[in-house]
C-alpha cells in the first residue's frame, strides 16, 4: 500500500475526493447531520439517502427534506431512484443541483416498496434498462453520473461483469458495488471475490466496493485482494463517525486523529437533528445512534435503558452527567 498523504483521497471525473472511504447512503441515518459528523472525520464522497424520480419530477415538498446539504458536505453525491426515464430527466433538469458533485443512480436497493415499482435492484434484471436509465440521467445532467449496484438480483444467475461491463460503455462516471444480491438482503457475508472479478475486468474504470468493512485490517485485506480504488462503509459507521480517521491511516500514517467525546458527540449529533426533525422528532429519531454511541462506554444495559425516555435535549444532557459519561 502506497502510504503517502497525497493519495489519501482519489480524483473523479476532476472532481477531487478527499479519502477514498465513502459513506455509503442509507436511508434513516445519513442524513446531513451524519454525513457532516463522518465529513469531520475524514470521510471520502458522501451521498444523500435515496431520493425518488417520481417524487422530485413531480415537486413533492417533502423529498426536499432527504436533499439537504451542509457546506461542509462538498463533494457530496445525490442518490436518485425510480424506474421511468423521463422522470429522471425532469428531476434533473427542473431542479437546482447545483451543491452536487454526482448524481449517482440506485439500483441495488432490495426493499420491496422500491423493487415492486421496478426501481432499485429490479433494474438489475434488465440491462437494457439500466442502460436506458442511466442514459436519460446523463443527457439531462451537468454532473457526472454514477451507479450503485449489487452483484445481482438473485444468488448464482451471474452477469455481474457484463452489467459492470455496461455502465461503463455508456460513460458512468464510477459504480460502487455492493458484494451481495437483493434477495440475500443483508444476509450472509459480502463476496469481494466478485467484486475483484469486476474491477479486474474494468481495468481503470474507477470501482468502489461495499460491503461488511467494519475495520482497518478488513479495508487493508479488501484493496490489496480486489484492487478496488475506494471503499464505501455503511453500518460500521452508524455511531462511530470517527471510523474514517482510523480508515485513512492505512494510506497516512501521520494523520492527526480526533479525540473522540463520546459526550460531545452525541451532544452535536443530537442538536442537529433536534434543528433538522424538531426537537422531540429528533431525540426520538436520534435513540438509536445513542444506544450505539453508549456502546463505546462502560455503562450497563440497565442505565442505558434510561436514554429511551428521554424526550428532550436537557434529558440527554442530564442522563450524560449523571453517568459521567464523557
Ligand atoms: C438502514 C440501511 C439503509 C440503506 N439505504 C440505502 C440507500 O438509501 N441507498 C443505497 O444505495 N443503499 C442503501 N443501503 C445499503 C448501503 O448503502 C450498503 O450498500 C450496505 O449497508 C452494505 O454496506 P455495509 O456492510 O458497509 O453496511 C442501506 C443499508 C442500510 C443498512
Amino acid at each position: 500500500m502506497d502510504k503517502s498523504t497525497k493519495n489519501i483521497g482519489l480524483s473523479i471525473s476532476n472532481i477531487d475526493i478527499p479519502s477514498k472511504f465513502f459513506l455509503a447512503p442509507m436511508a434513516g441515518y445519513t442524513d446531513h447531520v451524519f454525513r457532516s459528523l463522518c465529513r469531520d472525520f475524514g470521510a471520502g464522497l458522501l451521498v444523500t439517502e435515496l431520493v425518488s424520480v417520481a417524487a422530485l419530477s413531480r415537486k413533492i415538498s417533502r423529498t426536499y427534506r432527504y436533499m439537504q446539504y451542509q457546506e461542509k458536505e462538498k463533494p457530496l453525491s445525490l442518490q436518485l431512484f425510480g424506474d421511468n426515464e423521463d422522470e429522471y430527466k425532469k428531476s434533473i433538469e427542473e431542479n437546482d443541483l447545483s451543491f452536487y458533485s454526482f448524481i449517482d443512480i440506485n439500483m441495488g436497493c432490495p426493499t420491496k416498496k422500491v423493487v415492486k415499482n421496478g426501481g432499485g435492484s429490479a433494474l438489475l434484471t434488465d440491462t437494457d434498462k439500466m442502460i436506458s436509465i442511466l442514459k436519460a440521467a446523463k443527457s439531462a445532467s451537468k454532473i457526472p453520473v454514477s451507479v450503485k449496484i449489487r452483484l445481482g438480483y438473485s444468488r448464482g444467475e451471474g452477469g455481474y461483469i457484463e452489467r459492470a461491463l455496461a455502465l461503463k460503455e455508456e460513460g458512468c462516471a464510477f459504480i460502487s458495488v455492493h458484494g451481495r444480491y437483493a434477495t440475500d438482503m443483508y444476509r450472509g457475508t459480502a463476496d469481494w471475490d466478485s467484486i475483484a472479478e469486476i474491477k479486474q475486468a474494468l481495468g481503470d474504470f474507477i470501482v468502489i466496493g461495499n460491503g461488511d468493512i467494519k475495520t482497518k485490517e478488513e479495508a487493508l485485506k479488501a484493496f490489496e485482494t480486489s484492487k478496488v480504488d475506494g471503499i464505501m462503509v455503511g453500518r460500521a459507521a452508524v455511531g462511530c463517525p470517527w471510523i474514517f480517521q482510523e480508515l485513512n491511516s492505512i494510506f497516512d500514517e501521520s494523520i492527526n486523529y480526533k479525540k473522540i467525546s463520546i459526550r460531545d458527540l452525541t451532544i452535536k449529533h443530537l442538536k442537529g437533528c433536534a434543528e433538522l426533525y424538531g426537537e422531540t422528532s429528533g431525540v426520538h429519531f436520534m435513540r438509536k445512534f445513542v444506544m450505539k454511541y453508549l456502546g463505546y462506554t462502560d455503562l450497563d444495559k440497565n442505565k442505558k435503558v434510561e436514554f429511551m425516555q428521554c424526550e428532550s435535549i436537557n434529558d440527554v444532557i442530564k442522563l450524560l452527567d449523571k453517568f459521567n459519561i464523557n
